[in-house]
């Protein structure tokens, strides 16, 4: 059987762990040939090794993805290992909570530069790379489609207390997403959006164990208070938070081509969840 993605080439940041990962194994299981990227070297090797040991294929592009001269390294990764550039999904970040009165501006601009600069960065790089390969495919008389999924939050659609920084980044890449798909449609590119309610992953773990991420040399606290979780889960039509394999089929449904007419949309998946 002919599989959805066979031979196209992803780019997934943030996959070595939670719901970039699952993203990854999925198209890699379709077909795709993937560009795992995380901050952290040992989970973005073991993604890779998940993706070779399932049968697919996969290199590693180990790095900050709000680190300036990351977005061409990215790119460039795609093009020199597997000789093209197909999908893109800009996943990778994380949460730094305060209200706004205590809130420093480091925690601002590292929310607006994960969530925000990142992935501007990743796609102004990709968008020569796209034009020459569509050209080429053009003058050989053949339509071939891309695709784009940012990856957003309810946090970015309804706001959520505590959350300015990173309510405004995932709002922003709606807006980004919107305007992107009017540049791009004329090179056969959707960009689409996926807006999360509440996944189960490190980001929203159990905040009482005191899990940490370093990021980018500082200790970020990761999780949620456990009586906020229950009650958020309760308030989920289908009565609790997603895997990060159900997370990944939202992104998946974007990226074969059943979905080639969808673009400039936010594709919500929560749930059932219509606001906080
Ligand atoms: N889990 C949820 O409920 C939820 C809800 C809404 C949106 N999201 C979004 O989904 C995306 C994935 O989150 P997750 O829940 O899988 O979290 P996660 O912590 O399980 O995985 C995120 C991965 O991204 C990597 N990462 C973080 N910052 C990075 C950077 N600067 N450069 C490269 N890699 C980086 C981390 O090392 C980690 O491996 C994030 O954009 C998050 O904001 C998650």
């Amino acid at each position: 059987m002919t599989r959805k993605l066979e031979g196209k080439v992803a780019l997934i940041t943030g996959s070595g762990r939670g719901i970039g990962r699952s993203i990854a194994l999925k198209l890699a299981s379709e077909g795709a040939r993937i560009v795992v990227n995380d901050l952290d070297t040992a989970p973005a090797q073991e993604a890779v090794q998940a993706i070779r040991e399932a049968g697919g294929q996969a290199v590693a592009c180990v790095g900050n993805v709000a680190a300036p001269d990351f977005a061409e390294r990215f790119v460039g990764t795609a093009v020199s290992e597997f000789k093209g550039l197909d999908i893109i999904v800009n996943n990778a970040g994380y949460t730094w909570d305060n209200v706004v009165q205590k809130m420093t501006d480091e925690q601002w601009y590292a929310m607006i530069d994960v969530h925000l600069t990142a992935p501007f960065r990743i796609l102004r790089a990709a968008q020569p790379v796209i034009r020459a390969l569509g050209k080429a495919e053009t003058e050989a008389g053949q339509r071939v489609m891309r695709k784009v999924v940012n990856i957003s939050s309810m946090a970015g659609l309804f706001g959520n207390a505590g959350q300015t920084n990173y309510a405004a980044g995932k709002a922003g890449i709606v807006g980004m997403t919107q305007t992107l798909a009017k540049e791009w449609g004329r090179m056969n590119v959707t960009v689409n959006c996926v807006a999360y309610g509440l996944i189960k992953t490190r980001l929203t773990g159990n905040a009482a164990e005191g899990g940490t991420a370093n990021i980018d040399g500082r200790d970020i606290k990761v999780g949620v208070n456990p009586d906020l979780m229950a009650a958020m889960e309760r308030g989920i039509p289908l009565g609790r938070g997603g895997t990060p394999e159900e997370a990944a089929g939202a992104v998946y449904l974007l990226c074969v081509p059943e979905s080639d007419y969808i673009s400039g949309q936010t594709l919500v998946c929560s749930g059932g969840l219509t606001g906080f």
